[in-house]
């Protein structure tokens, strides 16, 4: 297989997988993904050959020592490896076979917060005067009691904790057991920096850094301006908890130190992202990425997404680097967030527009077999947002359930009680019987990744829409020197013709890959004929 684009750093030229750790694979029978669970399925994710997903890299949700009030996004230890993972030697076994591979391998580090039960925290809290009090946000209350302001926690209720030990509140953007680490002080830079060093040092290729936007809070903890919205937290415009000034001085710092380690990489989780901060967050001297959720919160219909990537195209210039996802642990699944009778055909059309947008994509475990969101009974329900907002909003187990590898017994990912309920759907979804079948999900993202490993202008080319006004699909251009790609996706289930804003050649196109092989491909022109649901993707030489 021939590698397009080998002069791209990895990070822009691959595609990163994201593993949910708990719900990968299990290795010892407790119902929980570990380490060894993924170890065992390296293969999966890139062999080498097509049989795989051909991953470049993979993103390992938070494997550190965490009591797990948020699973693992609330850290007791950053050094260590939670034993419900493994130990660090199988981290640094992963690594080494991960890097055997060809796949580089990323961690979560959730450093807007630590756990209420992290040492730094036991010790900030022990006394006014304790050497590490500052290391968080303490405040006095105000009068008659009150919170220093109104800020609201993202998980709902007051984003103040009272303390009654040294009578302060301590404020945590997240649970009260998330306390938000003071970024102002010097000392707690120091460790972090010192803790990113340690796991640099084990040979890991990068980190996955939780809120990075939300470090800093404003120095005179103002009340945020009121907007409407449905919960308190979202009746607040958070100009005053998240984008401060200061990020910027810590991006550079970061910068620096992860380069000097080399082909390495931090990609930022935005709080409230939008394409301006991207580009302000994003780029030489700053993080490498910075995801790009909008197209998550599309409706489905190819104008909302062809504003989304146009909006970002044009904030970032072709200087900068996009970053997609339509998938992760904290939103609904794609095939529930489009449902109905042609939700794995949408499923395809989504992939194929993932897979072929200029800048990295990102994989969430699950959507490349076309997982819908698992039923988790009130009674199961785990997450923290889903206990207090269900029925309204059940919460992020639905999208965290197992892994189903088999029809077999626990779906192949555990022979013990798994910790989340199974998707009863394993016997007829699961990823054994996907790999076998070339039309399924799995199989066309399968088809999709290789082509673009292989596609000068996928890895690197420029973005060209062909339609100004798309109603029924999109049809866009990636053009590199040596060649150009044609995408065309059909979004609904009757056939189209895709009317181009431009006279494109006709003859020079060859049809590369495609939902419907062979009947495409010589319909170029002034339009574009196609199925239902047809993704159609063409290639021609310059
Ligand atoms: C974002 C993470 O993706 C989410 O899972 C977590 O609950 C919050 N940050 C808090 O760390």
């Amino acid at each position: 297989m021939v590698e397009a684009s080998e002069s791209l750093p990895w990070w822009k030229r691959g595609v990163i997988y994201q593993i949910y750790p708990r719900s990968f694979a299990d290795s010892n029978g407790d119902g929980s993904g570990d380490l060894g669970g993924i170890l065992a399925h390296l293969d999966y994710l890139n062999d080498g050959t097509p049989a795989s997903l051909g991953m470049d890299a993979i993103w390992l949700s938070p494997i550190f020592a965490s009591p797990a009030y948020d699973f693992g996004y609330d850290v007791s230890n950053y050094n260590a490896v939670d034993p419900l993972f493994g130990c660090l030697a199988d981290l640094d076994e992963l690594i080494r076979q991960a890097h055997q591979r060809g796949m580089r391998v990323i961690l979560d580090l959730a450093l807007n917060h630590t756990s209420h039960l992290h040492p730094w925290f036991e010790e900030s809290r022990a006394s006014r005067t304790s050497p590490k009090r500052d290391w968080y946000l303490w405040q006095d209350a105000r009068p008659q009691g009150a919170p220093p302001n109104r800020w609201q926690s993202v998980f709902g209720g007051r984003a103040w904790q009272w303390d009654p030990a040294t009578s302060q509140f301590y404020y945590h953007m997240f649970l009260p057991q998330q306390p938000d680490l003071n970024w102002r002080n010097p000392e707690v830079r120091e460790e972090i920096e010192k803790v990113m060093r340690f796991w640099l040092e084990r040979g890991v290729d990068g980190f996955r850094l939780d809120v990075v936007n939300a470090y800093f809070k404003d120095r005179q903890f103002r009340d945020n301006p009121f907007r409407w919205g449905l919960r308190a937290y979202d009746r607040q415009v958070h100009v005053y908890d998240a984008d401060q000034p200061e990020l910027l001085s810590v991006y550079a710092g970061m910068r620096k130190l992860v380069d000097g380690y080399g082909d390495r990489m931090v990609v930022g989780e935005p709080l409230f992202g939008s394409p301006e901060k991207l580009r302000r967050y994003c780029g030489e001297g700053r993080l490498h990425l910075a995801f790009n959720f909008d197209l998550i919160s599309c409706g489905w219909n190819p104008l909302a997404f062809q504003r989304a990537i146009l909006a970002c195209e044009q904030a970032l210039g072709p200087e900068g680097w996009p970053c997609y996802a339509l998938g992760n642990h904290d939103v609904a699944r794609l095939v529930s967030r489009y449902p109905g009778r042609y939700a794995l055909e949408r499923a395809k059309v989504a992939a194929a527009l993932l897979l072929t947008l200029r800048g990295t994509p990102f994989l969430y475990q699950g959507e490349e077999i076309g997982m819908k969101n698992g039923p988790v009974p009130r009674g199961k329900i785990l997450d923290p947002a889903g206990k207090r907002y269900w029925p309204l909003y059940p919460g992020r187990d639905p999208m965290r359930t197992p892994l189903p590898w088999s029809d077999g017994p626990g779906a192949g990912f555990t022979s013990g009680d798994p910790w989340l309920p199974i998707n009863p759907e394993f016997r007829s979804l699961n990823v054994a019987r996907e790999m076998e079948d070339p039309h399924s999900v799995l199989s066309f993202y399968r088809r999709l990744i290789w082509f673009r490993r292989s596609s000068k202008a996928l890895n690197s080319g420029s973005f060209r829409s062909l339609i100004k006004n798309p109603s029924s699909g999109l049809a866009y251009l990636r053009e590199s020197e040596e060649e150009t790609v044609l995408v065309a996706l059909n979004f609904y289930r009757h056939p189209t013709q895709l009317v181009l804003d431009e006279d494109l050649p006709t003859s020079q196109w060859e049809w590369r890959l495609g939902t419907h092989p062979g009947c495409s491909g010589q319909r170029v022109g002034k339009s574009l004929r196609l199925l239902p649901h047809e993704v159609c993707i063409l290639q021609s030489a310059r």
